[in-house]
């Protein structure tokens, strides 16, 4: 089943949290956009924008291009605006945007993998039908549910006296690499999918709890009270500690896998 996505104003995506790691979490948005073959696209939609930093990837590639981004999230679009407030941000959902003008490129970072598995391509293929011929959708999704990091998360989850709380909390796999190129090649003049893995050297184990509490494992810790929260912690750190051995330096490795797909119509 998949998780909430932000719409719900109590368990808003925090931008902060999600900005202890600008830097880690930008790079992907740079090596999916150094693929998109577009020299000057007009009109670009950052789906998914969260705090404006992939939008500030794009516009400096794309300094004249009209840039917008949306967000399901009104503190991810509140900071945004702050961040770049030349440019245009709304609150929306994916579920049922639709664009007010065809758009040269769709572009998101790090965004459908929230969405339900069933939606995901529905969606990107009714946009890129309203998208021009040679127009590019490019998406990046992390790729890391098998990761010990996620993995022990759901061990945590069901393994307290949480279990019952978070019992249906999980997120759907994404779509292979074969279900994808199937989906998007009928409309498609060319369906490039390719995959990275990256390795982040986080000051300790503490450091990848402060990483996933700004993404994955918000869906765990938002139903708990403040003491199971604690105790939910504790216990994911204990087995976190067990699982990533610490490096010569004292810091904690991250494996980081991704996936990218950059999409140009026929
Ligand atoms: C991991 S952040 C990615 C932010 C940014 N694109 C980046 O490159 O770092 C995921 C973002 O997706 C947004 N999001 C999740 N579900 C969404 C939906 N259904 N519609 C629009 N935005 C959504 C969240 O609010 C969050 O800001």
């Amino acid at each position: 089943m998949a998780t909430s996505t932000g719409a719900n104003p109590a368990h808003d995506w925090s931008a902060a949290q999600y900005l202890k790691f600008e830097d880690e979490r930008t790079m992907p948005a740079r090596d999916l956009l150094a693929r998109v073959p577009l020299q000057s696209p007009k009109h670009v939609v950052d789906l998914g924008c969260g705090p404006g930093n992939s939008t500030a990837v794009l516009e400096s590639r794309y300094p004249n291009a009209h840039l917008v981004g949306m967000d399901s999230s009104p503190d991810m679009i509140r900071k945004a605006k702050t961040a770049l407030p030349h440019r245009e941000f709304s609150v929306g959902d994916l579920t049922s945007y639709s664009p007010k003008e065809p758009v040269d490129l769709f572009y998101s970072n790090a965004v459908f993998q929230w969405l339900k598995r069933e939606e995901r391509f529905s969606i990107i293929r009714k946009l890129m039908e309203t998208q021009p011929s040679g127009g590019v959708f490019a998406v990046q999704v992390p790729d890391n549910l098998m990761e010990p990091s996620h993995v022990l998360m759901r061990e945590t989850a069901r393994n307290g006296p949480w279990a019952g709380t978070l019992a249906n909390i999980d997120r759907d796999t994404f779509q292979s690499p074969q279900e994808i190129y199937d989906e998007l090649k009928p409309l498609c003049s060319a369906v490039n999918i390719f995959h990275t893995s990256y390795y982040h050297a986080l000051e300790s184990h503490k450091a990848v709890i402060e990483w996933v509490k700004g993404t994955g494992l918000r869906p765990y810790l938002d139903p708990l009270q403040p003491e199971e929260k604690e105790e939910f912690l504790r216990d994911y750190l204990k087995r976190l500690e067990a699982a990533y051995p610490v490096s010569v330096d004292g810091k904690v490795l991250l494996r980081y896998p991704r996936l990218f797909v950059v999409a140009t119509k026929k």
